[in-house]
């Protein structure tokens, strides 16, 4: 049984594949007359449509289910809903609070479960951005990817990404908003190189994409007003785009805050591939989900 909580529950050569998998333009109804269970605690524009889109396009049936319809772990344990759902869907997706909630489910080996986003990875978000890298720039050539800001799910999720396929990466962030020991001891063992740093500059000088997040991620709201001081000088704005290559490309995973990450002029240039981005949610949806239910479960 095989499930998708980060980006390297895939192997090197399995991400190369759900990649080229996501490019398939006639793809495969390996999930003819099955449901693919969606489960969301937190809001979402792109993952749920991106998702019942790529599901419907694979011949399957998308079922949206409200976290309170469920009562995970107050009507009955994530364990008991996992074993339930498993008699019903070929795959149980679902957004969480707490990253913890969804190895549980995986542990109980019912069914596949995929991350659509938890407080410490976004791996779904992560294939779609490899994918526009891939189409952008191409990844065997891509220079280095620089992240700015809050070293977050998004952050992490990329970050395994590109190390897995050799790219190198730097970040730069305010004190105690970068990656911890683990974080960086994690990347840099799946091959890419990292660059740490809390100066912007130095992160993005002659990188070939620059990439942000919002500064306060769902369930943070309570420290809007101190995040919004500490990251003050990590906005991507103009004068800081022109520290990257010249191909250099504007990368966010949206929703953006226009003027507080990235200004309005940065997001609205030409460089920026953020609906690109958005819209291969679907393409690289498909790729996972065609491996999931198909070569995963041969293999
Ligand atoms: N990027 C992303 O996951 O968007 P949603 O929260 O709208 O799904
Ligand atoms: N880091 C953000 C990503 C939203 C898609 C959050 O977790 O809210």
């Amino acid at each position: 049984m095989r499930h998708f909580l980060e980006v390297d529950d895939l192997s090197v050569d399995e991400l190369r594949r759900v990649l080229q998998l996501s490019g398939d333009l006639v793809p495969p109804k390996v999930l003819e007359g099955q449901g693919v269970a969606l489960i969301f605690e937190k809001p979402s524009g792109r993952t749920r449509n991106s998702m019942e889109m790529a599901i419907v396009q694979l011949g399957g049936h998308p079922m949206y289910i409200k976290p309170e319809e469920l009562g995970i772990d107050s009507r009955e344990t994530a364990e008991d809903v996992v074993r339930v759902m498993a008699g019903y869907h070929a795959v149980l997706a679902a957004r969480v609070f707490d990253h913890d909630r969804l190895e549980r489910m995986a542990a109980t080996d019912a069914v596949p479960i995929i991350n659509l986003l938890s407080d410490v990875a976004h791996p779904m978000q992560a294939l779609a951005d490899l994918l526009t890298i891939e189409q952008e720039i191409g990844l065997a050539d891509v220079g280095r990817v620089a992240y700015v800001g809050d070293a977050n799910n998004v952050w992490r999720s990329l970050a395994i990404g590109c190390s897995m396929l050799g790219i190198d990466t730097a970040v730069a962030s305010p004190p105690d908003h970068g990656p911890t020991e683990m974080d960086t001891d994690h990347v840099l063992a799946l091959g890419g190189a990292l660059l740490v740093t809390s100066d912007p500059q130095e992160a993005v000088n002659g990188a070939d994409v620059i990439y942000t997040d919002v500064w306060t991620s769902m369930g943070q709201e309570s420290q809007k007003e101190e995040r919004l001081d500490a990251f003050e000088r990590f906005r991507v704005d103009s004068t800081l785009m022109a520290d990257a290559s010249e191909r250099g490309i504007f990368m966010h995973c949206l929703p953006a805050h226009r003027g507080e990450e990235v200004t309005n002029e940065v997001i609205e240039s030409s460089r920026s591939k953020v609906f690109l981005q958005a819209h291969n949610r679907m393409h690289s949806a498909r790729g996972l989900l065609s491996w999931l239910v198909g070569e995963a479960m041969e293999g």
